[in-house]
């Protein structure tokens, strides 16, 4: 028996995205946030380094070269209205967290701590500034810890272990959503005026990857179905330092607290590659160049990893050669306590999963599939936008990874998704309060829920010939090898046509559990449903775009191509057919330039 429920608004994912969105949206508007997961679980909570903003708490910096900065990351497809307007926003945002009761480091003087962080400068002197506020190297998880207290102070209604089936439109507009609820198996309607997704990105369609299992792209995939487009799906984040095998991320933070890249030849090699940041230029270079010595045989020992190093006595004589000095100009001089204190979770990562003590070895690791940078398309105040015009869907909203502003363009910098996520969340929140309060309930359809029942149903009554977990480790490692760091024709080509004999094979997976408690086994079917229709998604994108650009790096073309590719990709789901269009960048002030490392 299908229950139902009435919301104003109902945000779905309980991220920093979700919970921000919920937060804002429960100041005017009776607000509900569904999540998969007990929110403070989300995967907000695996991003350690900080969130940036230009407080200038040790040296200057500024909102226009965060601006600037972001731009140029992002090699010039981020949107520059957007970038503006978030990187101006997130000095207040980051305030407000602390207001709110973030535990953030403090600098001797008691303002907030801020740490290095990859592509972040002084825009006149090319140097490093410190603009990532941190709480140690636990920053999302801090985020997720804070807005979940007021959330529950603000009264919002949460659904938590609710699995979000499908999204309900009625005349063109948003009118709810259907989920189950995994304790129980049953399937609740929510009926809403406006819906805000913030389901977080896709990571788990590739082998080795820092998301969690949760990140199975189901609110991007729930859209396409219905008809949204999604936005420059072609870009995905490398992340360089995963841990070897096991993907974990080992934070940025590491590289600006002083750590460096080492090959197994015993050599510093990001000089190489990046001359004047050298270990921070921005992840997509350091990618690459990690691949590239693993590729030409100066991984360690033969394998695929190469080593970061955060032992004192090598950062010391590192700073030292690169004339690193404190702010006061004193000597840099990490202690062993320092470290400790200042990364305290990736200490505990390499101690439990490898045997590693970072303090005293060198940590194994190897590029990790980190962050979706497309997804589904906004503006900037998270209004789901669904052609070339950015002509608004009414009622519907999405912010946080799953959602395209775009502010992150080709590439992400560190340490913008936790400001993403929590600025584009209160507005997208403050937006959808403020459409259902002004707008009517659509009338239900009868059987809201059926599509629901009829994918669980398929599920279950498969011919029982492919197993989930097989098809998934497939579509995983052919993602990996063929649409990974380096790309070319060929083999996306064959990635893709992999992933739609997947999509046939898909259906004839059964499930042995036909049970209604926690059913996992049903629900990870589902999930790898909604990979496949990203990944091939993703794979026809990625060949489409005949350029290199940010993470999207093609071996058969180089060479940014700001003549031809200049330009969103937006790709639509009609009638089972993919179709691929365009929409122009936006450009204000900083017109395309060579990136300078
Ligand atoms: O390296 C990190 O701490 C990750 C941060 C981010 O992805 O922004």
């Amino acid at each position: 028996m299908t229950k139902t429920h009435q919301f104003d608004v109902v945000v779905v994912g309980a991220g920093g995205a979700g919970l921000m969105a919920g937060l804002y949206a429960s100041k005017t508007a009776k607000t509900a946030v569904i999540s998969k997961l007990y929110p403070t679980r989300s995967h907000t909570g695996a991003a350690q380094g900080g969130i940036s903003a230009a407080l200038g708490n040790y040296e200057e910096d500024r909102p226009e070269w965060h601006t600037y900065d972001t731009v140029k990351g992002s090699d010039y497809l981020g949107d520059q209205d957007a970038i503006e307007f978030m990187c101006n926003e997130a000095v207040d945002a980051v305030l407000e967290l602390e207001h709110m009761g973030l535990p953030f480091d403090r600098t001797p003087e008691g303002k907030i701590s801020q740490r290095p962080f990859g592509g972040h400068t002084n825009n006149v002197t090319g140097k490093p500034v410190r603009r990532a506020a941190h709480a140690a190297d636990r920053t999302g998880h801090m985020i997720l810890q804070t807005l979940y207290q007021q959330c529950l102070k603000n009264k919002v209604n949460f659904f938590d272990e609710y699995q979000v089936l499908d999204f309900i439109m009625v005349n063109g507009k948003a009118a709810g959503v259907v989920a189950v609820e995994l304790s129980t198996g049953e399937l609740h309607v929510i009926h809403a005026k406006a819906v805000i997704f913030a389901t977080g990105g896709h990571g788990r369609i590739f082998e080795v990857t820092s998301n969690a299992y949760a990140y199975t792209g189901d609110g991007a995939a729930i859209l396409l179905r219905h008809g949204i487009p999604l936005e420059d799906m072609e870009f995905f984040q490398f992340h360089p330092t995963g841990i070897y095998k096991l993907g974990i991320l080992i934070t940025e933070g590491v590289r600006g607290e002083g750590g460096v890249l080492i090959n197994g030849k015993g050599e510093r090699f990001m000089p190489k590659y990046a001359p004047s940041v050298k270990d921070l230029a921005s992840r997509d270079v350091v990618s690459r160049a990690i691949y590239t010595e693993i590729k030409e045989g100066r991984g360690v020992d033969g394998k695929n990893f190469v080593y970061l190093d955060i032992r004192p006595e090598t950062v010391n004589r590192i700073a030292a050669e690169d004339g690193r000095t404190n702010v006061d100009g004193s000597k840099y001089n990490l202690t062993a306590e320092q470290v400790l204190q200042k990364l305290p979770d990736i200490i505990d990562f390499c101690r439990v999963y490898l045997g590693v003590d970072p303090v005293t070895q060198m940590m194994p690791i190897q590029p990790t599939a980190h962050y979706t940078m497309g997804g589904i398309p906004t503006n900037k105040f998270g209004e789901v936008v669904v052609d070339d015009k950015n002509t608004p869907f009414p009622g519907l909203y999405a912010a946080g990874e799953c959602a395209c502003v775009s502010v992150h363009g080709g590439n992400r910098l560190g340490t913008n998704s936790l400001l993403d996520l929590v600025v584009f969340g209160k507005y997208a929140g403050l937006k959808a309060a403020e459409y259902a309060n002004q707008s009517e309930f659509e009338k239900l359809p009868v059987g809201a829920e059926s599509e629901s029942m009829a994918q669980f149903e398929a599920l279950k009554n498969g011919s029982g010939k492919e197993n989930v977990f097989k098809l998934s480790n497939e579509l995983k490692k052919v993602m990996f090898a063929d649409v990974g760091i380096y790309r070319n024709e060929k083999d996306m080509l064959s990635a893709l046509e992999k992933v739609r004999e997947l999509k046939v094979r898909f259906k004839d997976v059964t499930v042995s559990d036909t049970g209604k408690i926690f059913n996992t086994e049903l629900l990870n079917a589902w999930e790898l449903g909604n990979l496949l229709e990203i990944a091939e998604v993703i794979a026809m994108s990625a060949a489409n775009r005949k350029e290199s650009r940010g993470g999207h790096s093609r071996e058969d073309f180089p060479d940014r191509d700001d003549v031809n590719w200049l330009k969103h990709t937006l790709i639509w789901n009609k009638d089972g057919k993919l179709e691929i269009g365009y929409k122009p960048v936006v450009i204000t002030k900083h017109q395309p330039k060579a990136r300078v490392y």
